[in-house]
C-alpha cells in the first residue's frame, strides 16, 4: 500500500494563551509551518467571560493563583466552523497555571476533546515560567482519555533566572512592570519568552512542515530547548 503524502498539510491550532505568551510563540512556529507550504488554521479557545490580562490588583493576582490550583474550568465558547474537515496534524497549545493546564483547556478537553481529537495527531504545546512536568503528565492522561495520538511535545520555560521569573509573572499578572523598574530590570529585562525562542518556534516550524510534507514521523523531530527539555 501506498501512502499519498500531503501537498499543502492542514494544521489545525487551537490555543490560549492569557497574556501573550502562547500566541507569541505560535505566531512564529505557523510563519515557519506556512513557509514550508501548510495550511494553517488558527482558533483560539474563547472564555465565555470578561477576563482580562492583567488583572489589576496583587489579591486578585493571588486569588488566581491559588484558585487555578484547583483545576477549575473556564468556559469557552462553541468552536468555530473552520475547525471542521480533515486536519494532518493538531496543535493543541497553552499556558501552565498553577502546575495545570490553563482553565480554557480544561474546558475544551472535557467538552470537544474526544469530538476533536481521537485518533488524531496531537502535538501539544506548553508556555510556563518553569514547571511544567505536572501540567505535561495530566494533559498527556485527558489526551490519552480523548484517544488523541501524541505525536511530540513542545515546552518554552521563561528564560530569566528564578526567583526573579516568578516574582516577574506575578507582578506582570498584577498589572506591573517589573522590566521597567530601576531595581528590578537588571534581572528581568524582559518579561516571558525571549527573542531567541521565538526564532526557536520559527524552526521548529520550519522542520514540522518538511516533516508533514515527506510524511516523516513527527516523533523524530527534536523540539527540546535550551531552557526545557522533555
Ligand atoms: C494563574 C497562573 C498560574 C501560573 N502557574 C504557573 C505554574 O504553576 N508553573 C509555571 O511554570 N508557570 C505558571 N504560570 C506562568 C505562565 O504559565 C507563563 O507566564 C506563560 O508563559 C503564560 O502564557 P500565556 O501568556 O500564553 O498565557 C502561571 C500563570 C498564571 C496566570
Amino acid at each position: 500500500m501506498t501512502t499519498v503524502l500531503p501537498e499543502k498539510p492542514r494544521v489545525l491550532v487551537l490555543y490560549y494563551s492569557f497574556s501573550g505568551q502562547t500566541i507569541g510563540l505560535l505566531h512564529r512556529l505557523t510563519d515557519g509551518l506556512r513557509f514550508r507550504g501548510a495550511e494553517v488554521v488558527m482558533e483560539r479557545l474563547r472564555p465565555s467571560d470578561s477576563r482580562r490580562f492583567p488583572v489589576g490588583t496583587y489579591v486578585a493576582t493571588m486569588r488566581m493563583m491559588v484558585t487555578t490550583c484547583f483545576r477549575p474550568r473556564v468556559a469557552i465558547e462553541e468552536l468555530s466552523p473552520a475547525t471542521h474537515g480533515h486536519f494532518d496534524l493538531v496543535i493543541l497549545a497553552g499556558p501552565t497555571w498553577s502546575y495545570n493546564p490553563s482553565g480554557p483547556v480544561l474546558s475544551f478537553l472535557d467538552r470537544d476533546g474526544e469530538t476533536m481529537l481521537a485518533q488524531r495527531k496531537v502535538l501539544p504545546i506548553i508556555s510556563c515560567r518553569g514547571y511544567w512536568r505536572w501540567h505535561w503528565f495530566g494533559l498527556r492522561k485527558m489526551l490519552r482519555a480523548c484517544h488523541a495520538e501524541i505525536v511530540n511535545l513542545m515546552v518554552f520555560t521563561h528564560p530569566q533566572p528564578e526567583p526573579w521569573r516568578t516574582l516577574g509573572v506575578f507582578l506582570k499578572i498584577a498589572g506591573k512592570a517589573p522590566e521597567r523598574s530601576p531595581f528590578l530590570k537588571r534581572w528581568y529585562s524582559r518579561f516571558g519568552h525571549g527573542r531567541d525562542q521565538q526564532e526557536e518556534a520559527w524552526r521548529f516550524g520550519l522542520d514540522l512542515g518538511q516533516a508533514l510534507k515527506r510524511g516523516e514521523d513527527l516523533a523524530e523531530l527534536d523540539f527540546r530547548t535550551p531552557t526545557a527539555m522533555p
